[in-house]
Protein backbone atom coordinates (compact mmCIF):
# COMPACT_ATOMS: atom_id res chain seq x y z
CA UNK A 1 0.00 0.00 0.00
CA UNK A 2 1.08 3.61 -0.81
CA UNK A 3 1.26 6.65 1.43
CA UNK A 4 -1.10 9.01 0.34
CA UNK A 5 -2.23 12.05 0.97
CA UNK A 6 -5.89 13.27 0.86
CA UNK A 7 -7.83 16.61 1.19
CA UNK A 8 -11.72 16.50 3.98
CA UNK A 9 -13.77 19.27 4.42
CA UNK A 10 -16.63 18.95 7.32
CA UNK A 11 -19.11 20.36 5.43
CA UNK A 12 -21.13 23.80 6.94
CA UNK A 13 -24.36 21.07 7.80
CA UNK A 14 -21.93 18.94 10.11
CA UNK A 15 -20.07 21.68 11.87
CA UNK A 16 -23.11 23.69 12.77
CA UNK A 17 -23.88 20.61 14.32
CA UNK A 18 -21.35 20.65 16.70
CA UNK A 19 -19.49 17.31 14.41
CA UNK A 20 -16.33 18.48 14.27
CA UNK A 21 -14.73 16.66 17.06
CA UNK A 22 -17.01 13.42 16.46
CA UNK A 23 -16.16 13.05 12.65
CA UNK A 24 -11.62 13.89 13.18
CA UNK A 25 -12.04 11.29 15.59
CA UNK A 26 -13.38 9.02 13.56
CA UNK A 27 -10.90 9.86 10.62
CA UNK A 28 -8.02 8.97 13.21
CA UNK A 29 -9.38 6.43 14.76
CA UNK A 30 -9.62 4.86 11.14
CA UNK A 31 -5.64 5.23 10.68
CA UNK A 32 -5.41 8.88 9.27
CA UNK A 33 -3.26 11.25 10.28
CA UNK A 34 -4.23 15.13 10.32
CA UNK A 35 -1.32 16.97 9.50
CA UNK A 36 -2.84 20.01 7.95
CA UNK A 37 -5.99 21.60 9.80
CA UNK A 38 -8.01 24.84 9.63
CA UNK A 39 -11.81 26.19 10.09
CA UNK A 40 -12.81 29.14 7.33
CA UNK A 41 -16.40 30.32 5.64
CA UNK A 42 -15.95 29.56 2.07
CA UNK A 43 -16.80 32.72 -0.30
CA UNK A 44 -18.73 32.08 -3.02
CA UNK A 45 -16.07 32.77 -5.96
CA UNK A 46 -13.47 29.81 -3.67
CA UNK A 47 -16.78 27.49 -3.38
CA UNK A 48 -17.03 27.90 -6.78
CA UNK A 49 -13.34 26.93 -8.10
CA UNK A 50 -13.39 24.46 -5.85
CA UNK A 51 -16.20 22.36 -7.22
CA UNK A 52 -15.35 23.27 -10.93
CA UNK A 53 -15.99 20.44 -12.07
CA UNK A 54 -19.42 20.49 -11.56
CA UNK A 55 -19.88 23.88 -12.85
CA UNK A 56 -22.15 22.42 -15.72
CA UNK A 57 -24.45 19.94 -13.19
CA UNK A 58 -28.01 20.96 -12.51
CA UNK A 59 -27.14 21.29 -8.32
CA UNK A 60 -24.17 23.39 -9.00
CA UNK A 61 -25.64 26.97 -7.77
CA UNK A 62 -27.48 24.71 -4.89
CA UNK A 63 -24.16 23.31 -3.76
CA UNK A 64 -22.04 26.47 -3.42
CA UNK A 65 -24.96 28.49 -1.64
CA UNK A 66 -24.88 25.84 0.75
CA UNK A 67 -21.29 25.57 1.65
CA UNK A 68 -20.81 28.99 1.47
CA UNK A 69 -24.22 28.85 4.51
CA UNK A 70 -21.29 28.79 7.15
CA UNK A 71 -17.76 27.55 8.48
CA UNK A 72 -16.41 24.10 7.27
CA UNK A 73 -13.17 22.93 9.01
CA UNK A 74 -10.74 21.50 6.00
CA UNK A 75 -7.94 19.08 6.49
CA UNK A 76 -5.61 17.27 5.01
CA UNK A 77 -5.26 13.52 5.71
CA UNK A 78 -2.10 10.77 5.27
CA UNK A 79 -1.82 7.36 5.44
CA UNK A 80 -1.81 3.86 3.84
CA UNK A 81 -4.21 3.99 0.54
CA UNK A 82 -5.74 7.44 2.13
CA UNK A 83 -8.02 8.65 -0.89
CA UNK A 84 -9.79 5.46 -1.08
CA UNK A 85 -9.73 4.89 3.29
CA UNK A 86 -11.63 8.51 3.83
CA UNK A 87 -13.99 7.84 0.76
CA UNK A 88 -14.74 4.44 2.30
CA UNK A 89 -15.33 6.03 5.65
CA UNK A 90 -17.77 8.88 3.94
CA UNK A 91 -19.90 6.12 2.43
CA UNK A 92 -22.08 6.84 -0.73
CA UNK A 93 -22.74 10.56 -2.03
CA UNK A 94 -26.25 9.62 -0.94
CA UNK A 95 -26.77 8.78 2.57
CA UNK A 96 -30.26 6.73 2.00
CA UNK A 97 -27.69 4.54 -0.39
CA UNK A 98 -24.33 4.59 1.74
CA UNK A 99 -23.37 1.44 4.10
CA UNK A 100 -23.99 1.32 7.90
CA UNK A 101 -21.48 3.00 10.13
CA UNK A 102 -20.20 5.45 7.11
CA UNK A 103 -20.00 8.99 8.25
CA UNK A 104 -23.16 9.82 5.66
CA UNK A 105 -25.02 6.92 6.58
CA UNK A 106 -24.84 8.16 10.54
CA UNK A 107 -24.71 12.01 10.33
CA UNK A 108 -26.64 13.30 6.64
CA UNK A 109 -29.33 14.46 6.01
CA UNK A 110 -29.75 14.58 1.97
CA UNK A 111 -27.33 14.15 -1.13
CA UNK A 112 -26.77 17.83 -0.78
CA UNK A 113 -26.13 18.17 3.09
CA UNK A 114 -24.14 15.11 3.28
CA UNK A 115 -21.41 16.78 6.07
CA UNK A 116 -18.04 15.53 4.60
CA UNK A 117 -16.16 16.24 1.62
CA UNK A 118 -13.03 13.51 0.22
CA UNK A 119 -10.82 13.75 -2.83
CA UNK A 120 -11.67 11.53 -5.31
CA UNK A 121 -7.96 10.62 -6.85
CA UNK A 122 -4.40 11.06 -6.45
CA UNK A 123 -4.62 14.01 -9.20
CA UNK A 124 -7.85 15.87 -7.75
CA UNK A 125 -6.25 15.45 -4.12
CA UNK A 126 -3.49 17.44 -5.36
CA UNK A 127 -5.20 20.20 -6.70
CA UNK A 128 -7.50 20.15 -3.31
CA UNK A 129 -4.68 20.32 -0.84
CA UNK A 130 -3.18 23.44 -3.04
CA UNK A 131 -6.07 25.19 -2.96
CA UNK A 132 -6.41 25.51 0.88
CA UNK A 133 -2.53 24.86 2.37
CA UNK A 134 1.08 25.64 0.84
CA UNK A 135 3.96 23.61 1.68
CA UNK A 136 5.06 24.99 4.51
CA UNK A 137 1.92 24.43 6.55
CA UNK A 138 2.17 20.70 5.69
CA UNK A 139 5.71 20.18 7.17
CA UNK A 140 6.15 16.91 9.22
CA UNK A 141 8.34 19.29 11.50
P1 LIG B 1 -17.73 15.33 -2.45
O1 LIG B 1 -17.09 15.74 -3.77
O2 LIG B 1 -18.32 16.50 -1.71
O3 LIG B 1 -16.79 14.51 -1.62
O4 LIG B 1 -18.97 14.36 -2.76
P2 LIG B 1 -19.02 13.13 -3.75
O5 LIG B 1 -17.71 12.96 -4.45
O6 LIG B 1 -19.57 11.97 -3.01
O7 LIG B 1 -20.13 13.61 -4.79
P3 LIG B 1 -19.98 14.55 -6.06
O8 LIG B 1 -20.67 13.89 -7.19
O9 LIG B 1 -18.56 14.97 -6.25
O10 LIG B 1 -20.86 15.82 -5.65
C1 LIG B 1 -20.31 16.88 -4.90
C2 LIG B 1 -21.33 17.32 -3.88
O11 LIG B 1 -22.41 17.97 -4.54
C3 LIG B 1 -23.62 17.74 -3.80
N1 LIG B 1 -24.57 17.04 -4.64
N2 LIG B 1 -25.83 17.36 -4.70
N3 LIG B 1 -28.58 17.49 -5.38
C4 LIG B 1 -27.82 16.53 -5.91
O12 LIG B 1 -28.25 15.68 -6.67
C5 LIG B 1 -26.40 16.51 -5.56
N4 LIG B 1 -25.51 15.66 -6.03
C6 LIG B 1 -24.35 16.00 -5.44
C7 LIG B 1 -23.23 16.92 -2.58
O13 LIG B 1 -22.95 17.80 -1.49
C8 LIG B 1 -22.00 16.21 -3.08
O14 LIG B 1 -21.22 15.73 -2.02
MG1 LIG C 1 -16.71 14.56 -5.40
Amino acid sequence: MAIERTLTILKPDAVAAALTGTLLSRLEKAGLKIIGLKRLRLTPAQAEGFYHVHRQRPFFASLVKFMTEGPVVVAVLEGDSAIARLRELMGATDPAKAAASTIRKDFAASIERNAIHGSDAVETARFEIGFFFSGAELSQE
